[in-house]
């Protein structure tokens, strides 16, 4: 949520901060600006709108080889010029750009009102500028003047701090926000994620929560608020430039659904056991005796993620007869929760850095508890708070809208459940059963995606309307909230997901022609039921997109999309798969912005 990058070094700053905004735009997008040091003073130009905005408005001469710019999604103050970043002091010397949120703003609002300081925006990162400015007396170093100011702050921060005095470096800080730097040949590079470097370096350092680092065109030093200095290795970026590019796809979204059954490979890769019919996680950190003891599991995540962690549930609970629940981490964490010892808390989060997540880990450890992590970001703030973890390895998503990550989720999730159900009773025969469904499943993906010209079609067709109703029963209930979410969020068309259990307990009174059901029609237990409520629709002459094993009588649905049956444990994940594509040319149909969709952006920071 919002992106920061900074370049020091012999070139012209403008070019790289400029792409690697660009990089970063999946962060927020509704204003964007750059300032950079020149001739003893500030050159700062921002605007409301995209990075190609701000591009267009950067003037020519706008020239200096020390610079910090910024993507923004609000949260104090409406989107407009004044509330973009970087904000300046009074005198504009120095200019500041943050992620985060500063707490008690309001309060050092007044206290620097008092001092005759005018305000030109509504953001609480303005404060940031005029405290620092405010530390920097005559002969006082950058360093000690962002410490001092970070000294009265109460909240969450990723800042990049240029002073038009001391243009020889960049002062950074993390607290709850990351801060990446990238180190290049006598120049260097900062950014809040690595996506905006991988093109200039693939060494980088990711600072700490409570480190701040000086970084000049030669190197770095990092340190804490208390000025120890601390010494930080580089580490190289593992993925490919090519997974930060759209490689020919007119979205990212639309490569992401395609990078599923190679995320997937991936999350399995190295972790099936044929021998003993299970699953190896090495980074759980617990052993059989410690998971034997367990009598429940709690998932925690939010949006998908919270879905995935329903999907999750189901899974635990069917193949290792364990109650599992999953619960909004943004409710739990403000509900004072019961921490059980005997409970596995489970955190999920493919950025690793949703706040709602993070400080519902906190909670729980802070109250003794246990908690793994089904993480996509390596080192991220979650991975890094949890007790350990099963990463993804699906690649870094851009798109705002998840569905790799998701899909990686359910599989990480199918092999915790495997692993944890061969150690209670979870038959060998039927960890077999689970081992081959999950190695078929890639190409049952693929298998999917062949269909993509047909679900294009049917999207534009239903597309129109002005809502959707999404069901499943039991194990097809996350499928269809999942579906209704990805529908919503990216084509803005009204979607409800309901039980189908549930739709003649009140629902049923809104089904109309005009609200079309997507009904996911599995091969299982229930289908029977699931056909009679498909019969209660088309009585009241609701039309019905099927997705399913078989294709239902004519009489009960209006269009169906078939999908390859897995083990009945399995099939969600593969039902979920035509939903987003669904989505997705709903989305384009309706001329939507994608990967940018409004209101929204990527990895929630804020609470
Ligand atoms: C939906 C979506 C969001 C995220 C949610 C959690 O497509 O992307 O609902 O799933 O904000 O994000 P992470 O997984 O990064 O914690």
């Amino acid at each position: 949520m919002c992106g920061i990058v900074a370049y020091i070094g012999p070139k012209d700053a403008t070019a790289f901060l400029l792409e690697g905004l660009q990089r970063l735009e999946y962060r927020g997008y509704d204003s964007a600006g750059v300032a950079v040091a020149a001739k003893g003073g500030l050159k700062v130009c921002k605007v409301k709108g995209r990075v190609a905005d701000l591009a267009a408005a950067v003037p020519a001469r706008f020239k200096g080889t020390t610079g910090i710019g910024h993507t923004r999604w609000a949260t104090h103050g409406v989107p407009s010029d004044a509330n973009a970043h970087p904000h300046t002091d009074v005198a504009e010397r120095i200019a500041v750009v943050h992620n985060g949120i500063i707490e008690n703003a309001d309060q050092l609002r007044a206290l620097l009102a008092a001092d005759g300081v005018v305000f030109t925006s509504e953001t609480d990162t303005e404060v940031l500028a005029h405290l620092v400015a405010a530390h920097s007396g005559e002969g006082v170093e950058l360093e000690d003047a962002v410490r001092g100011a970070l000294g009265q702050v109460v909240g969450t921060y990723g800042i990049a701090v240029l002073d038009s005095q001391q243009p020889d470096r960049i002062v950074v800080a993390r607290n709850g926000s990351p801060i990446v730097l990238g180190l290049g040949e006598k120049e260097m590079f900062v950014a809040s994620d690595v996506a905006a470097l991988v093109r200039y370096t693939r060494q980088v350092v990711h600072l700490e929560d409570g480190e701040l680092a000086t970084v000049r065109a030669d190197g770095f030093r990092t340190f804490t608020e208390d000025a120890r200095t601390v010494t930080r290795q580089p580490s190289t970026v593992d993925w490919e430039v090519a997974s930060y590019d759209t490689a020919g796809y007119q979205h990212y979204l639309l490569k992401e659904i395609h990078e599923q059954p190679a995320a997937v490979e991936r999350t399995l890769s190295g972790r099936l056991d044929e021998r003993f019919a299970t699953a190896h996680l090495g980074g759980l950190n617990l052993d059989a005796r410690e998971l034997r003891e367990i009598r429940r599991v709690k998932i925690l995540g939010c949006g998908s993620a919270y879905y995935a962690g329903e999907m999750g549930a189901q899974l635990i609970e069917e193949l290792a007869r364990i109650p599992a629940h999953s619960e909004p981490a943004s409710e739990f964490r403000y509900r004072n929760p019961v921490i059980e010892a005997d409970t596995l808390y489970v955190a999920v989060s493919q950025s690793g850095e949703t706040y709602d997540t993070l400080a519902a880990v906190q909670e729980i450890k802070r109250k003794g508890g246990r908690v793994l992590g089904v993480v996509n970001t390596v080192g991220s703030a979650i991975a890094r708070e949890c007790d350990g973890g099963i990463y993804l390895h699906a690649g870094p998503e851009i798109s705002v809208a998840s569905t790799k990550a998701f899909t990686s989720t359910v599989i990480a999730f199918a092999l915790l459940a495997l692993h944890f159900g061969r150690i209670h009773d979870l038959s060998p025969a039927d960890g077999r059963r689970i081992v081959a469904g999950l190695k078929a499943l890639p190409d049952q993906i693929r298998e999917i995606l062949e269909q993509e010209k047909e679900i294009a079609e049917l999207a534009a067709a239903y597309a129109d309307n002005a809502g959707m109703m999404f069901i499943g029963r039991t194990r097809g209930y996350p499928v269809a909230r999942e579906g209704a979410q990805k529908l919503k969020e990216i084509s803005y068309v009204h979607a409800e997901a309901y039980p189908a259990s549930e739709l003649k307990h009140g629902p049923l009174a809104l089904i109309s022609p005009e609200l079309p059901t997507v009904a996911l029609v599995p091969d299982d237990e229930l289908l029977d039921k699931n056909l009679t409520t498909l019969g209660e629709i088309k009585a009241r002459s609701g039309r019905i997109l099927a997705v399913a094993h078989r294709t239902p009588e004519a009489k009960l649905i209006d269009h169906c999309l078939l999908v390859p049956k897995s083990e009945p444990e399995l099939d969600p994940l593969l039902l979920n798969i035509p939903l987003q594509l669904l989505a997705y040319y709903a989305a384009v149909a309706l001329g939507r912005d994608v990967d940018k969709p409004r209101n929204l952006a990527k990895s929630v920071t804020v609470e």
